[in-house]
């Protein structure tokens, strides 16, 4: 299993290696930690499964490759290459293509307990400290607005909407607030619950002083 990671590591560490949205090799290793933290303390998962889905969940991200299905192809080549079972590697590509937030606007994939560990990894690392760092990262790379209280925060989304940005601070209430609700662990939840709290309070102090409260 270590030769089957590492392998990863490199190939994930060189296609992400330009990445200036937030979603660098540094994001993934979080990913990769917190969900073989989440593993260890969760019944029936495959530690093998949940490490690879990890490394390898933002390499077919539509937001980050423009050819997608090529990129998957070639994510199913290289599992391939290190013997990974078909099985193996239908589980791997099943939870990559599933989990994310934008696929599940509309409507909700069930993913294998595996995958519900990754997905909630991937969630844990987009709140707390790290994610309000990762979301004001994001918007200035995309040169989106910090906050314009005249711009109220959206509902019921789809994805082309929810890919059109509004403001930084709006992407809290359209996603990042919701995040403790949807983990599918106990364990990330209560993760979760103590980063949200800290992202309410910086949200609740930035208002404060854009208002000159004090
Ligand atoms: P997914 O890949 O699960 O669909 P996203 O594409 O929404 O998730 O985003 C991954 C991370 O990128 C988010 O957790 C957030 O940090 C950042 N992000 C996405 N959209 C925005 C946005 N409109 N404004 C600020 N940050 C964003
Ligand atoms: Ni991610």
């Amino acid at each position: 299993m270590v030769e089957k990671i590492n392998q990863l590591k490199q190939y994930v560490s060189e296609q992400l290696s330009t990445d200036t949205t937030g979603h660098d090799y540094t994001h993934i290793q979080r990913v990769a930690d917190l969900a073989k933290t989440i593993s260890k303390k969760t019944e029936q998962s495959d530690l093998l499964i949940v490490l690879s889905a990890s490394y390898l969940h933002d390499v077919i991200d539509d937001k980050l490759v423009d050819d997608t299905y090529g990129k998957q192809k070639e994510v199913q080549s290289k599992l391939k290459e290190l013997d990974y079972t078909s099985e193996q590697i239908d589980e791997v590509m099943d939870i990559i293509t599933h989990m994310s937030y934008s696929a599940n606007l509309k409507h909700h994939y069930e993913l294998t307990i595996n995958g519900q560990i990754v997905q909630d990894a991937d969630r844990l690392d987009a709140i707390g400290a790290i994610g309000v760092a990762r979301a004001m990262y994001f918007g200035g790379h995309f040169g989106d607005t910090i906050y314009d209280p005249a711009q109220m925060p959206r509902n019921d989304m789809d994805k082309s909407q929810y890919r059109e940005h509004t403001t930084v601070i709006n992407h809290f209430y359209e996603k990042l607030f919701k995040l403790p609700d949807l983990m599918n662990t106990s364990v990330a939840k209560q993760m979760a619950d103590r980063r949200s709290q800290y992202m309410h309070d910086f949200v609740r102090e930035f208002k404060d002083e854009w208002q000159g409260i004090h």
